[in-house]
């Protein structure tokens, strides 16, 4: 069957089968291999989008269930004119990423987190990205640039 959505603001359609995962649909149907698939098991975050604006782990949705969705995935995460979002600014300057296979996930949630609270402290940043599993264990650093993001002192934040 083909399934339609809107993903990163244009219509987007690929055909699916009812066992397809969003992540499939995103990576393969529609190549956008930004999101990234650590577990398969709803456990690492790495594949965390946008999904009509609350954060959805996408390998635990189906494709046909998010029909006429608005979809946002990294790609559609930088501004208009290319340049990198606030958020992935601030982890391009605190380090934020080593690998860089969870940052798709880390940086969908923190703005999925600083959307509904703009001014974080240090433990509701870990807190909320406790979903969120950094294989090199970047956590420090991915912490700062959370906060730097939403415009705060990165100093009270334990160094690596
Ligand atoms: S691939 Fe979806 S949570 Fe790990
Ligand atoms: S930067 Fe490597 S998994 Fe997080």
């Amino acid at each position: 069957m083909k399934v339609t959505m809107t993903v990163n603001g244009k219509e987007r359609s690929a055909e699916t089968e009812g066992r397809t995962l969003l992540s499939e649909y995103l990576r393969e149907g529609l190549r956008l291999t930004g999101t990234h698939v650590g577990c398969d098991t709803s456990q690492c975050g790495a594949c965390l989008v946008h999904v009509d604006g609350q954060p959805a782990k996408a390998c635990t949705v189906l494709a046909q269930d998010c029909e006429g969705a608005e979809v946002t995935t990294i790609e559609g995460m930088a501004n208009a004119d290319g340049s990198l979002s606030r958020i992935q600014q601030a982890f391009q300057d605190h380090h934020g990423l080593q690998c860089g296979f969870c940052t798709p996930g880390m940086v969908m949630a923190a703005a999925a987190l600083l959307k509904d609270n703009p001014q974080p402290t240090e433990a509701d940043v870990r807190h909320y990205l406790e979903g969120n599993i950094c294989r090199c264990t970047g956590y420090h650093n991915i912490v700062k640039s959370v906060l730097a993001a939403s415009g705060q002192s990165v100093e009270p934040v334990a160094a690596e």
